[in-house]
């Protein structure tokens, strides 16, 4: 079938998905959903409509262009409401914010029907992996209010050394601006924004290219579940609304998920550097190994989820396949067969893998790396693969690829899949010490002390080696990171929690007068941070 007949005509997108435009004209500054009468900027859906012979692009809504004034005010909200760490929300005492968090995730919930909407048309995720994301998040927030009661729980008793009395729990940072990435506009964001934010710092998010209107009906829930201006929200183009936050200097942490090139640019502009916390996700070109004994069907399940599962655009999709050489063409067949049965078409069907690209160009970008490969040597594997319409790409696996081609360095972020023969395992290792990435790596083989020995050293590279599995960021109580130009700390329900707080402490020489103080302050709960509660 031709792509392109793939795409509906209007009048066949199914009643229950349909979208009705969504036209913002506000934004969340101080906590109030201020007015936007200036310049907005359209959203068009990757998901295109067939017009006869054409694709027409669907405008699905539009969010204010703010310029740097509402941007400057959302910043002053922030700071206002964290007021140099004396704001209610700073000073609350843990047991508070919870309920605050816990306020806000039960209003979210009543919102999912309209964020999975708004998930598939605005970036093409298919329906079930929409309502996949937005349930992770809603069970990443649960997951971070039981983390945080157990920290809390920790820190509240006193410890006495060498004769001082000392109470130690975690306390915010300041101000956070929070940058998602598109291919996981909720999730990824709400992974720094929900610990961010019940640690106590004040917030500005500002979401990602696409996947902005589905920010909108969460807006209210953001209002009225916190003290005004612990959270704003501001749109519009990032260099015009960011640049002149971290120009500001007033800005305490960066919690930015996206490409090196901007993380770098972001954190330059801050006049002082060395006062900014980052924690940053960036690229990655994770690698799947096959070993010549591997399980193959294993292998193949794996490596096709793998590499294209919400069309490869995944920071942690396997973005190059080294196979020995010895299993090379039963892998390739057997890959291409499973890749050849996954569905291509619109979000909202049944059973679809193969989705529209948010990116506008990208399906020319992907197919510039097919021809590139395809110059220097490579075939395309699997028969239609690399052919496109509108913004549908059907999956290229290129085989042979070798370091001469653009695909084996680049970061494809979609459904290009260069695959490499190897003779010898150096090859595959020395392209992960080579990589300018290093944040996972997949491994498949069965003798277990082969695998050891690969395991030992390639750990010293990437964050995670997975044993005959695909490369993936969960379970999120997992450690998630990177190194080299992959990211910067590590994020889990229990580090991010650490990431957003500094240890504090308050401490006494032992003494009547001190011992009184104390006492009086736990005794008659003078204090929120000084406090034995315990939080059940
Ligand atoms: O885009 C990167 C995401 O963190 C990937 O998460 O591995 O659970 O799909 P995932």
């Amino acid at each position: 079938m031709d792509l392109a007949d793939l795409f509906p005509r209007i009048e066949d997108v199914p009643e229950k998905h349909d979208i009705a435009p969504l036209h913002q004209r506000h934004y969340l500054c101080g906590g109030e959903l201020k007015p936007w009468n200036g310049p907005a900027e359209e959203v068009c859906s990757p998901v295109c409509m067939r017009n006869g012979k054409t694709l027409e692009p669907r405008v699905i809504g539009s969010f204010p262009s703010c310029t740097e004034k509402e941007s400057m005010e959302a910043l002053d909200a922030a700071v206002l409401a964290y007021n140099s760490g004396r704001g209610q929300w700073p000073t609350m005492a843990v047991e508070e914010r919870i309920r605050c968090v816990q306020a806000f995730a039960d209003r979210m919930k009543e919102k999912r029907e309209e964020v999975i909407r708004l998930l598939m048309w605005e970036i093409g995720k298919s329906h079930a992996d929409s309502a996949k994301e937005f349930d992770r998040t809603v069970a990443y927030i649960v997951d971070t209010i039981d983390a945080l009661k157990e920290l809390d729980r920790v820190s509240s008793r006193f410890t006495i050394t060498e004769g001082i009395v000392a109470q130690i729990r975690r306390a915010p940072l300041g101000v956070v601006l929070c940058m998602g990435p598109f291919n996981y506009p909720l999730n990824e964001t709400f992974t720094t924004l929900i610990p961010a934010l019940i640690m106590g710092n004040s917030l500005i998010l500002k979401p990602p290219r696409f996947g902005v209107l589905l920010y909108e009906p969460l807006l209210t829930a953001f209002r009225d579940s916190f003290p005004p201006g612990v959270i704003n929200v501001i749109y519009g183009d990032g260099a015009t609304v960011v640049t002149p936050l971290m120009k500001s200097g007033r800005i305490d942490v960066l919690a930015f998920i996206g490409s090196h090139r901007v993380a770098d640019i972001l954190k330059t502009q801050h006049p002082k550097p060395h006062r900014l916390r980052c924690a940053l996700g960036m690229g990655a070109k994770n690698p799947a190994i096959l070993l010549p004994d591997a399980d193959l069907d294993l292998a193949v399940r794996e490596t096709i989820t793998g590499s294209l599962s919400f069309n490869g655009q995944r920071c942690t999709a396997l973005k190059i396949i080294f196979v020995h050489r010895d299993i090379a063409d039963d892998y390739l067949k057997r890959y291409c067969a499973a890749l050849d049965s996954l569905k291509a078409g619109m979000p909202w069907e049944e059973g679809v893998s193969i989705t529209p690209l948010p990116e506008p160009g990208k399906t020319g970008y992907l197919a510039g790396l097919v021809a590139d490969a395809v110059e220097q040597g490579a075939k395309i594997a699997n028969g239609a693969g690399g052919t496109f319409a509108g913004t549908l790409f059907r999956p290229a696996a290129l085989y042979p690829v070798n370091e001469t081609m653009r695909v084996y360095h680049e970061e494809q972020f979609g459904p290009v899949v260069p695959i490499v023969p190897f003779d010898d395992i150096e090859d595959p290792i020395e392209y992960v010490i080579g990589s300018f990435f290093g944040q996972q790596l997949s491994i498949f083989g069965r003798d277990s002390d082969t695998m050891a020995r690969l395991i030992d050293p390639l750990v010293n590279q990437v964050c995670r080696v997975n044993i005959n599995s695909q490369c993936q960021r969960g379970p999120d109580t997992f450690p998630f990171g990177g190194r080299k130009d992959s990211a910067e700390g590590t994020l889990s329900v229990t580090d991010a929690l650490r990431v957003f707080s500094i240890r504090a402490v308050v401490a006494a020489k032992g003494g009547e007068l001190n011992n009184d103080i104390i006492r009086d302050i736990v005794r008659n709960r003078k204090s929120n941070f000084l406090s034995t509660d315990f939080i059940l």
